[in-house]
């Protein structure tokens, strides 16, 4: 495996690959998850290429940019295991530009939900992901719909600026409670990780009622809201259609139930696909 660190050893490492290429962004810390993403890469491609990168336009003012966990040495051991080609970790300055163009997130989709708790985030997000992608050069690239939002509006921007890669959607792994995995769960105290089976257990709620028929939106939202009365503080429990536009009545095939909620300092999202 090779690592590289600037633009310029990335290159050089990608002119000896040949044949397809899967690519992997992440900002490190990397558990199950990411690693599920690297080993579909890994099945359906012939080189794979991951990244590792904090990147700092997607933080605001005041979030865990610094205390953002940071495991060079276990990650690099993660990817080599896995079998990745190349391991892309950049610094800051190889990836901007003190004055850059942006893109900004669509004023619908990238506003609601995430974008409306986290205003310029998903900014920031398609910034790098557009910079990641073009450097990659990948056919195809990975991600998690744990991340739902940031998800659709990465296959738009794909779409939107005709992008030759294609955005491979990949199922939430969960620990044996529940739990989305995350990079973040690091921050959670045991005594907190017990709260935070909240989120999970809210979303399996609703998916019990509309199972059973229930398919009115509020009244799936109160019992959510109420299993979540266990977390700290909650952001959002939200029944949005695949375009994120809140919807009255459940659409099998057609509905995302999403969470947003702090337990402690921390604060975790997840979501189901219906
Ligand atoms: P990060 O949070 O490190 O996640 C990297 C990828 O792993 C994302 O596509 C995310 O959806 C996926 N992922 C994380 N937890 C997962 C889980 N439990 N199950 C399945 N997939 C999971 O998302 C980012 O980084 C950044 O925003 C990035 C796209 C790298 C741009 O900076």
């Amino acid at each position: 495996m090779v690592i590289a660190r600037t633009i310029e050893e990335l290159q050089k490492a990608k002119e000896g690959l040949q044949g397809s290429i899967g690519f992997v962004p992440t900002m490190g810390a990397l558990h199950q998850g990411h690693l599920s993403l690297i080993q579909r890469a890994v099945e359906e491609n012939d080189h794979v290429i991951v990244s590792v990168f904090v990147n700092p336009t997607q933080f605001l003012e005041g979030e865990d940019l610094d205390a953002y966990p940071r495991r060079e040495a276990a990650d690099t051991q993660i990817c080599e295991r896995a079998g990745v080609d190349i391991l892309f970790m950049p610094t800051i300055d190889q990836m901007y530009e003190p004055d850059e163009l942006c893109i900004g997130a669509p004023a619908i989709r990238g506003y609601t939900l995430e974008g409306q708790k986290r205003p310029g985030h998903f900014d920031g997000m398609l910034q790098v992901v557009m910079k990641l992608l073009n450097l990659s050069g990948a056919d195809r690239a990975y991600f998690g719909k744990k991340d739902a939002q940031q998800l659709a509006l990465i296959t738009q921007m794909v779409r939107n600026y005709f992008m030759n890669v294609e955005i491979v959607p990949c199922e939430i792994i969960r620990d044996e409670k529940g739990l989305a995995l995350s990079s973040r769960n690091a921050y959670l105290s045991s005594e907190e990780k017990e709260r935070a089976l909240a989120l999970s257990r809210a979303l399996k709620r609703a998916t019990k009622l509309v199972m059973a028929g229930e398919h009115n939106t509020e009244t799936i939202k109160k019992e959510m809201l109420d299993i979540l009365k266990e977390a700290d503080r909650i952001d959002y429990a939200a029944i949005v259609d695949r375009d994120f536009i809140a919807i009255e009545e459940v659409e099998i095939g057609n509905t995302i139930i999403l969470v947003a909620a702090w337990v402690g300092k921390t604060r975790l999202i997840d979501n189901v696909w219906i």
